[in-house]
């Protein structure tokens, strides 16, 4: 039996994620959107790239969810980005209804799947997902931590001129203006952050790091960033697919871990086949306590407006 995985949204980030994941050669694809024609020209055209990069894999777009089928796992990745000048939370309204839309959709024709939800405000709309689905817990998990630490990792790269499979970043906390990125288990090979950059570039990269995706937004005017996202739901998709355990910064519904309940919030959990295996709690200091606090009170205001939205 071969692996079936369905894009909901053939945008960028849609579209890049089924790029990504049709050269790994792990899976089927399905490419699903609203816009006439556009999923089918371009799952035809990635199709007719697999004889020169040579990977036999079966890619479909379609308008129609009956082609999601059976799948193992759903990406969700459809709705709005933001433009200049918007938070991730002003897509709040315009997204619930398209998530839930997609949610109802394919969860009955895979009630087995795993989501892996891409769509913003992030950590609501997984929370959305995970209610409307019905589903365990462990099965819906939000992308955003990988993207985040991967941003944070090539800016300490750079800054120091070292490979990029040196550099270990976390970043944790909701996907937002107040995420956290964690200075003091970050490393260089194994050389505490701290110790490699003196404490003014470190703030520089932290900064960026938290505006990372609003840098992008604002150079590309159209629409936001979907090559590294699309990188990172790929990582994931891997991960499950092959039962790896990979432990990764995401974005998953905690039930009193780092003190917090009944919210989606970025924290490292180890995934594999059945979805989130364990929710890795680290010790963290008394600022980085506050910090995820404060991060998790932005994310719980977006989540109590999304249930004034929708009944859930
Ligand atoms: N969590 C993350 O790290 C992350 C990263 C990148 C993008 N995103 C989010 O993912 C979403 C998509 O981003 P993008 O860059 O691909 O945007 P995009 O505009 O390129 O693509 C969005 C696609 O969704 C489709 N769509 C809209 N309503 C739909 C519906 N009801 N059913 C099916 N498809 C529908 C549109 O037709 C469009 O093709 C945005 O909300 C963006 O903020 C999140």
């Amino acid at each position: 039996m071969r692996n079936k995985v369905s894009i909901i949204g053939g945008g960028m980030t849609g579209s890049t994620t089924a790029h990504w994941l049709a050269e790994r050669e792990i899976a089927d694809i399905v490419l699903i959107d609203i816009v006439e024609g556009m999923p089918q020209g371009k799952a035809l055209d990635l199709q007719e790239a697999m004889p020169i990069v040579g990977k036999d894999v079966k890619i479909v777009g379609s308008n129609n969810y009956d082609a999601t089928e059976g799948s193992d796992i759903i990406v969700i990745t459809a709705g709005l980005p933001r433009k200049p000048g918007m938070s991730r939370d002003d897509l709040l309204t315009a997204n619930a209804e398209i998530v839930r839309k997609a949610t109802l959709e394919t969860i009955q024709r895979s009630p087995n799947a795993i989501y892996i939800v891409l769509t913003n405000p992030l950590d609501a709309m997984a929370y959305l997902t995970l209610k409307l689905s019905k589903l365990p817990k462990d099965r819906v998990v939000g992308q955003a931590g990988i993207l985040d630490s991967a941003r944070m990792r090539a800016f300490v790269s750079a800054e120091l001129n070292v490979s990029v499979e040196n550099v270990h970043c976390y970043v944790l906390g909701g996907h937002g203006d107040e995420m956290v990125p964690l200075t003091t288990l970050s490393n260089v090979a194994g050389t505490p952050l701290k110790s490699s950059l003196a404490p003014e570039r470190l703030e520089a990269i932290v900064n960026r790091t938290r505006k990372g995706g609003g840098e992008i937004v604002s150079l590309l005017k159209t629409g936001s960033a979907y090559y590294a996202p699309a990188a990172s739901v790929t990582q994931m998709i891997e991960a499950i697919l092959k039962d790896k355990h990979l432990i990764v910064p995401a974005s998953a519904y905690l039930t009193g871990e780092y003190g917090l309940k009944d919210i989606f919030f970025g924290v490292p959990v180890q995934i594999g086949r059945n979805g989130i295996e364990k929710v890795v709690v680290y010790d963290l200091n008394a600022d980085e306590r506050q910090a995820l606090n404060r991060s998790a009170e932005a994310v719980q205001q977006t989540t109590d407006a999304l249930r004034n939205l929708v009944s859930i």
